[in-house]
């Protein structure tokens, strides 16, 4: 059983987490910096980032700690982060993310789910990937959701608008995001690249995720938990492990995918587990990457699939 004991020591690693200033981001910071690496906290609001830190920092001993603006919902913005992003980089998680957002655009005109969830990364990614290939074993984590594995993508359509409910939208960037840590997988494997690209998936965590959710989910996920409460939602930290797993275990390996073993894949340690067929389709994986890059404007110098 994998568990926080097996994080291993990081002590010289550079982690960048997105979204680190709550939730299964700021537990992945957490963890990773008491095992000794240096994190970067990507967040969207600077006070939530500096209550983050403090948080880090008041936890004991680690790494060094420090922030970077970053809104996925602005490519102009995921530029800028990019850019301050100094030397090479271990290890970056890409981990933000929006669940039933109200109907809306970014900044760049993408659907929210769509925008922030996947293209933003895929963008902070590519901009990222030198500094990533710079170091041997570096890897990149995406972290996706169990809500995706009813969801289909079509391409051509991918920004269209949320839908009444958003919860398909949701699915659509969550599969997206699979998608695109396979197509990278792929693509870092044909250059012969010592950098891997990996997926993992919380199950269920109880985080401000439900911040959109209607009421009964959100009683549902709330900290104090009663019965079949606790089957369907597990603390942050515990959740956290799937990315920390895919994130440290030496044994991992790209292209891997992990998440909670336990039942329905909700709770429990993390282990390897299989994404839906439609993950592993290559020409789904390449359509998405052709429309990502033309979408963003960031084109990855990796040869295709071999
Ligand atoms: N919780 C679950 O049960 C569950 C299940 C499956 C998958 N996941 C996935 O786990 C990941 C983390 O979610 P969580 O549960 O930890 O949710 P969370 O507590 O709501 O944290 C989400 C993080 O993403 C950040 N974020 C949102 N929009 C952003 C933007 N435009 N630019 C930059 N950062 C942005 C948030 O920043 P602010 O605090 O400033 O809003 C926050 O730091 C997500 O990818 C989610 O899809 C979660």
């Amino acid at each position: 059983m994998w568990t926080a004991d097996d994080i291993g020591d990081q002590r010289g690693r550079t982690a960048l987490i997105t979204g680190a200033n709550t939730g299964l981001g700021f537990q992945t910071a957490r963890m990773l910096h008491a095992a000794g690496a240096d994190v970067v906290l990507a967040c969207r609001d600077p006070q939530r980032a500096a209550a983050a830190v403090a948080a880090i920092e008041a936890g004991g001993p680690g790494g060094t700690v420090c922030t970077v603006a970053l809104d996925l919902a602005s490519l102009a913005s995921v530029r800028e982060a990019a850019e301050q992003v100094d030397g090479p980089l271990d290890l970056l998680v890409c981990n933000a993310g929006v669940m039933l957002a109200p109907p809306g655009r970014t900044e760049d005109g993408f659907e929210l789910h769509m925008g922030i969830n996947h293209l933003g990364h895929f963008a902070l990614t590519g901009l990222l990937l030198d500094r990533l290939l710079a170091v041997a074993g570096s890897r990149v984590v995406v972290v996706a959701s169990l809500g995706s594995w009813a969801s289909r993508l079509d391409v051509a359509r991918m920004n269209r608008d949320r839908g009444r409910s958003g919860l398909l939208a949701y699915g659509r960037s969550k599969l997206a995001n699979l998608l695109f840590a396979q197509g990278l997988h792929h693509r870092l494997h044909a250059a012969g690249s010592g950098t891997s690209a990996l997926a993992a998936h919380p199950g269920g965590a109880r985080t401000d995720i439900v911040r959109y959710s209607p009421r009964l989910t959100r009683r549902a996920a709330r900290p104090v938990q009663p019965g079949w409460r606790r089957a369907l939602f597990q603390e942050p930290e515990l959740a956290a492990w799937s990315v920390l797993r895919a994130a440290t275990d030496p044994a991992a390996r790209g292209g891997e995918f992990y998440g909670p073993g336990g039942r329905f894949g909700l709770t429990g340690p993390p282990v390897l587990t299989r994404a839906t067929p439609q993950v592993y389709d290559g020409d789904l994986q390449d359509r998405l990457w052709a429309a990502s890059e033309e979408l963003t404007g960031v084109r990855y110098h990796l040869p295709a699939r071999v």
